[in-house]
């Protein structure tokens, strides 16, 4: 099978290092649907996956005052992108994010099915929200959600660095998604060209607390940090918009035969890989 990534950032070039000669990393910015005709044209490939998008620098934050760059990088691009597949007869599994849901859900047990409606605020929720309405209509489309991405291979966008980093830390408990997994179902999901939308996570929810104790026992253990409120992260200015915490239920994945380790397993090993990695850099 021959993937075209478009999005040359993180998760686009983590996926290109997993998959290596299968996949094909674009480094084209897309503005048309005639660069993206142009570039699938010229690659020929079997599926695209779209790992571009703009999350906003330092953080997402960025974003609430950049709406137009915010809304053309994570809505019209996606929907360009589509209209260029569907032309070209070629499959789109685009990445979406379960920052769209807020809280908890109206179901029993408080999670996000995948066909649920979003509820965002923040203009990049709303942003990725739009395009997950406007795509999940096609045929030949489908949508991996993906939540904080963890990953043994140290990185400025992996979750393990960035809470290492922050002296001060909120402890919520959310769904998460370990890289290694993703890969490997993305990967699925382009080959079984499945449609509609898929939540990318794995089973079991996580704690920051929880990450951090683990980091603390295998990685470094003088490591220190501050357990601040919700609340305090908006009022001592730290975010400006309160962030997604929420729990995704992954119910698509299974009826394509796909599954995903329980976290707890996941995060360890991951962390035991990550200790190696960082020691041996
Ligand atoms: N990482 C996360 O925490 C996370 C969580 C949930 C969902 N996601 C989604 O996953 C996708 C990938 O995220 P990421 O972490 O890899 O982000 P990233 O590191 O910021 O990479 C995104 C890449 O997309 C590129 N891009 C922006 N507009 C483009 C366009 N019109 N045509 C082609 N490329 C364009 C950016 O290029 P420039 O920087 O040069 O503009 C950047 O290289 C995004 O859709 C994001 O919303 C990410």
């Amino acid at each position: 099978m021959k993937i075209l990534i478009f999005g040359n950032g993180y998760i686009g070039n983590r996926c290109k290092q997993a998959w290596g000669d299968e996949a094909v990393l674009s480094r084209m910015h897309v503005q048309s649907k005639h660069d993206a005709l142009d570039e699938i044209r010229k690659h020929q490939p079997d599926a695209v996956l779209n790992a571009a998008g703009v999350k906003g620098r330092p953080n997402v934050d960025w974003c609430e005052d950049h709406q137009v760059e915010t809304v053309d990088g994570n809505t019209l691009m996606p929907i360009l992108l589509a209209q260029a597949c569907q032309e070209a007869g070629v499959y789109l599994l685009h990445m979406g994010s379960g920052c769209i849901f807020y809280g908890d859900s109206p179901h029993e047990d408080h999670a996000w099915r995948e066909d649920d409606f979003g509820n965002p605020a923040p203009v990049y929720s709303r942003a990725k929200w739009a395009a997950d309405l406007v795509l999940s209509t096609l045929p030949n489309v489908g949508i991996a959600r993906i939540r904080m991405p963890i990953d043994w291979k140290p990185s400025p966008g992996n979750l393990i660095d960035k809470l290492a980093s922050y002296p001060r830390i909120i402890d919520v408990e959310n769904s998460v998604t370990i890289l290694d997994d993703m890969v490997d179902v993305f990967r699925q999901l382009l080959e079984k060209k499945a449609m509609g939308i898929f939540h990318v996570t794995n089973p079991g929810t996580m704690r920051h607390r929880e990450l951090l104790a683990l980091y603390k026992e295998l990685v470094d253990p003088s490591h220190t940090n501050e357990w601040i409120s919700s609340e305090e992260l908006v009022g001592q200015g730290l975010a400006k918009k309160g962030r997604s915490n929420n729990f995704l239920a992954s119910t698509r994945l299974a009826q394509f035969g796909i599954t995903m380790r329980p976290v707890k397993d996941a995060l360890r090993e991951t962390m035991e890989k990550y200790a190696r990695a960082r020691s041996a850099l």
